[in-house]
């Protein structure tokens, strides 16, 4: 099917011809000529308040915004994800996360079988396992209960599982902590274990494909680690692997020559993206930790987002908004990346996480029919916490000379509260009064005459001017429960959708990732034998490759 050119369209013309009259005007003067937009461009989607005024649009903007949506088709293309079609074109899949949420009395049969039995099936195989493991029912080799899991899986099989295990640490509640190691550098798994006791640690392997170079050389690593240290083999040694090994996977086949009994395997399925599946089994690590009501609670976020962007009008739908802002900037302002700042410390690997689930989804240069895109895709997503990342970048967004617009995330009500330093105030509004003064100085900024008042010297003025006209999301949650973490990530999520429903990308497809796996297998020989001829590949990789070698004395 021939994919939609969005840059042909009535639409995007009309925004191409209304961006001159948005450029020149400040946010100072928006705000000025509407002063109701800072209560009335805001929506809300399930506990999220997501205020969008600080951003540079009139409402003529946003209307023209939504009718690029229609333009593009998202309604159609979100319902079309929604009942399983499959929408993953270079793949021949359907898409469903959205599943993985849904309650157990939902109804969804997609390409014959009952999705929901599936989900609710592998649902209550996971709980049935973590009751256990938290209650010390099942115990390692030694009859000890186990205290450590360590979840190793890389990409999607690790980053969604670490941040919502940061995000949750008030939740967990049985004395079981979770780890993660990912990278093939070995320095990952040996400082993971350094101190761990193999009596009392359990290992996930957490692999879609369960062909991941990364991750089967970490797990049988692991493996070695477990049987040096409880010093067992042969038989004993298998038994002992049967537990303090479990596999999460969709192929079972591989989980069973790899070692692990596929008794103890959780399965899902291949309409689960990899950036998509942390709330299928791939969130186990996270389950053992807050126990399997908490997880629950944070599937019910999920899916309240979920029944928003499915039902929510365009114009004040939360995804929607927020993914055709990111479409307006990077097409419209040329502006290249996204920060996320949530002032949460708990959310420290969130922006971490969005990098995976944006980039490898929208980080596109054809579109789903394999015709070249005719606008930039892909926003280049970061971020650190505030207010750390204050004392870091912020005089980049501040001052410097590139347009980054920031999504602030704070949070209502703290988990944890100290004293201020006069022991008065809260430390929780401290940091709630960096998140609302930054997108308000972001905004409106400070002018020379302002700063002159002052009595600053006419030589530093300059330097001072704080430029404004940056603009800013802001998301405030009542509080950071399993459910807003499910929730901030569905937002995310559809915003996603959104955009690459309007640039005619497949977001669900990664080939972009694949030649660098399939050279550094060819390579990895070139480095470890002796032997191994000179000139392999292009001048420069074979220079760095003899000096590789030389150093390592081959
Ligand atoms: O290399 C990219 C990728 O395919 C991701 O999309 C995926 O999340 C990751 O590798 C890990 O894959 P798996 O879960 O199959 O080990």
């Amino acid at each position: 099917m021939t994919a939609l050119d969005i840059t042909t369209t009535d639409a995007w013309a009309a925004l191409k011809a209304h961006e001159p009259k948005i450029t020149p005007l400040h946010l100072r003067e928006i705000f000025a000529d509407d002063p109701a937009r800072g209560a009335e461009l805001t929506v809300r989607a399930a506990d999220l308040y997501m205020d969008y005024s600080k951003h540079r649009v009139t409402r003529e903007t946003l209307g023209l915004l939504t009718d690029l949506a229609v333009a593009a088709g998202v309604e159609a293309r979100r319902d079309a994800m929604l009942r399983g079609d499959h929408i993953n074109t270079s793949e021949n899949r359907a898409v469903l996360h959205t599943a993985l949420r849904l309650p157990a009395d939902a109804a969804l049969t997609v390409d014959g079988q009952d999705v929901v039995t599936d989900v609710h099936d592998v649902l209550r195989a996971m709980g049935d396992f973590t009751d256990r493991l938290r209650s010390g029912e099942w115990v390692g080799a030694t009859g000890k209960k186990i205290s450590t899991v360590v979840n190793i899986g890389i990409g999607g099989s690790d980053l969604g599982p670490v941040m919502i295990y940061q995000a949750l640490r008030a939740y967990a509640d049985a004395g079981i902590s979770a780890r993660f190691v990912s990278n093939v550098d070995p320095s990952d798994l040996v400082g993971k274990t350094a101190d761990l006791d193999p009596e009392t640690t359990l290992f996930i392997i957490a692999s879609k494909t369960f062909s991941t170079l990364e991750t089967l050389t970490n797990a049988t690593a692991a493996r070695r680690w477990l049987l040096d240290g409880l010093g067992l083999d042969g038989e004993q040694g298998t038994a002992a692997v049967a537990k303090h090994f479990v596999a999460v996977s969709t192929n079972a086949e591989r989980v069973a020559k790899f070692g692990i009994d596929t008794a103890n395997m959780f399965g899902f399925w291949d309409w689960v993206g990899g950036r998509y599946s942390v709330d299928s089994a791939i969130g186990l690590s996270v389950m053992c930790a807050v126990g399997k009501e908490n997880f629950a609670e944070l599937l019910a976020g999920f899916h309240a987002v979920d029944e928003h962007f499915a039902t929510a009008p365009l114009a004040q739908n939360a995804p929607v908004i927020m993914g055709l802002l990111g479409v307006w900037y990077s097409n419209f302002f040329g502006a290249e990346s996204r920060a996320v700042l949530p002032y949460c410390n708990d959310l420290n690997r969130f922006a971490a996480y969005l990098q995976q689930l944006t980039m490898e989804s929208n980080g596109k240069s054809v579109r789903s029919d394999g015709s070249p895109v005719s606008t930039s895709t892909g926003e280049i997503f970061w971020g650190e916490p505030g207010t750390n990342g204050q004392h870091a970048f912020y005089q980049l967004l501040h001052q410097g000379t590139r347009l980054v617009p920031a999504d602030f995330i704070g949070l209502s009500e703290p988990l944890d509260d100290l004293p201020t330093q006069d022991g008065t105030g809260s430390m929780h509004d401290l940091l709630m009064s960096n998140y609302f003064a930054q997108t308000s100085v972001l905004a409106f900024g400070k002018t020379a005459e302002e700063i002159a008042a002052e009595g600053t010297p006419a030589d530093v003025v300059p330097h001072k001017v704080m430029p404004g006209n940056r603009p800013s999301t802001s998301i405030l949650a009542p509080k950071l429960t399993p459910s807003v973490v499910g929730q901030l990530v569905a937002l995310y999520e559809h915003a996603t959708f959104v955009e690459g429903v309007i640039w005619g990308i497949d977001s669900f497809d990664q080939w972009g990732v694949e030649l660098g796996k399939t050279q550094a297998v060819e390579l990895l020989p070139v480095l470890t034998q002796a032997a191994a001829p000179a000139a392999q590949h292009d001048s420069s990789t074979d220079a760095l490759v003899r000096r590789y070698r030389t150093e390592r004395g081959r």
